[in-house]
């Protein structure tokens, strides 16, 4: 049975100090134990995040990782690292840096493949533009974006994999898609497994919604039907907002 998520990607912000603080507090909160809680801090805090969070159920995700496993990469840091530092997870594909990294769908098959070989989850992230939406290709370009980068994973893979959905007109914009447009989507998304890797496959798939989740809306998004939870932006720096839309999530 897929579990409900609350994922926290911080992006680029919190300094050490700030990042300490917002960690004390999340653990703190003693959030349900039925309920996975994954914060994603920037790189260099997350040696930090994984020792403070150690024996809470508080998990701690990598915002993004190399997709070469070693050597003369300047700058880059490889799922190994980031395991021997004691993280489990990673986030991939999030639509910034898909936009200002020049990311692709075949970028991202080999850091899918890097992340899941080094035996680490992925939180695969992606979704479409305002002008595909306008122009109905929304369906086309996330099937695209879950073929190219996934679909040559095994059977096997998918116990390591949770999608986010995030259409990008909605991240930090404050314009959530509705709760009607993200259930028909991610209804879309578990039949496009479903058609590759069966249907307990697709059923065990953990699929979150992500874009402008905020207190006040966080209840009508999680109470669709294929909706697992949330991957949280803005509000997730925040641990009156954060905690708010934690407690907006039904645990059966
Ligand atoms: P916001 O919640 O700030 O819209 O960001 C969503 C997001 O990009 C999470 O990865």
């Amino acid at each position: 049975m897929r579990k409900k998520i609350i994922a926290a990607n911080w992006k680029m912000n919190n300094t050490k100090e700030d990042a300490l603080k917002l960690l004390v507090d999340l653990v703190n909160q003693n959030y349900s134990p039925e309920l996975r809680i994954i914060i994603a801090p920037a790189f260099t805090q997350l040696a930090m995040a994984a020792e403070k969070t150690k024996l809470t159920n508080i998990e701690i995700a990598a915002q993004n990782i190399s997709s070469e496993s070693k050597g003369a990469y300047t700058g880059e840091v490889s799922a190994a690292m980031i395991k021997s530092e004691g993280v489990r997870t990673t986030i991939l594909g999030h639509s910034e840096r898909r936009a200002l990294f020049n990311e692709t769908n075949d970028t991202l098959k080999l850091k899918v493949r890097s992340a899941i070989s080094e035996g680490l989850e992925v939180i695969y992230c992606f979704g479409e533009e305002l002008n595909d939406r306008k122009l109905g290709n929304h369906f086309n370009v996330v099937k695209t974006q879950l073929k190219t980068a996934l679909f040559n994973e095994n059977n096997e893979s998918w116990n390591k994999i949770i999608l986010a959905y995030e259409p990008i007109w909605a991240i930090g914009t404050g314009e959530n898609a509705s709760p009607e447009q993200i259930q028909e989507m991610h209804m879309f998304i578990r039949d496009t497994i479903s058609e590759k890797y069966g249907e307990l496959i697709a059923k065990n798939v953990s699929i979150l919604y992500g874009g402008s989740i905020k207190p006040n809306n966080a209840k009508d998004i999680f109470s669709e039907d294929d909706v697992d939870g949330g991957l949280i932006g803005g509000a997730s720096l925040n641990i009156d907002d954060f905690s708010l839309i934690v407690n907006c999530i039904q645990i059966e």
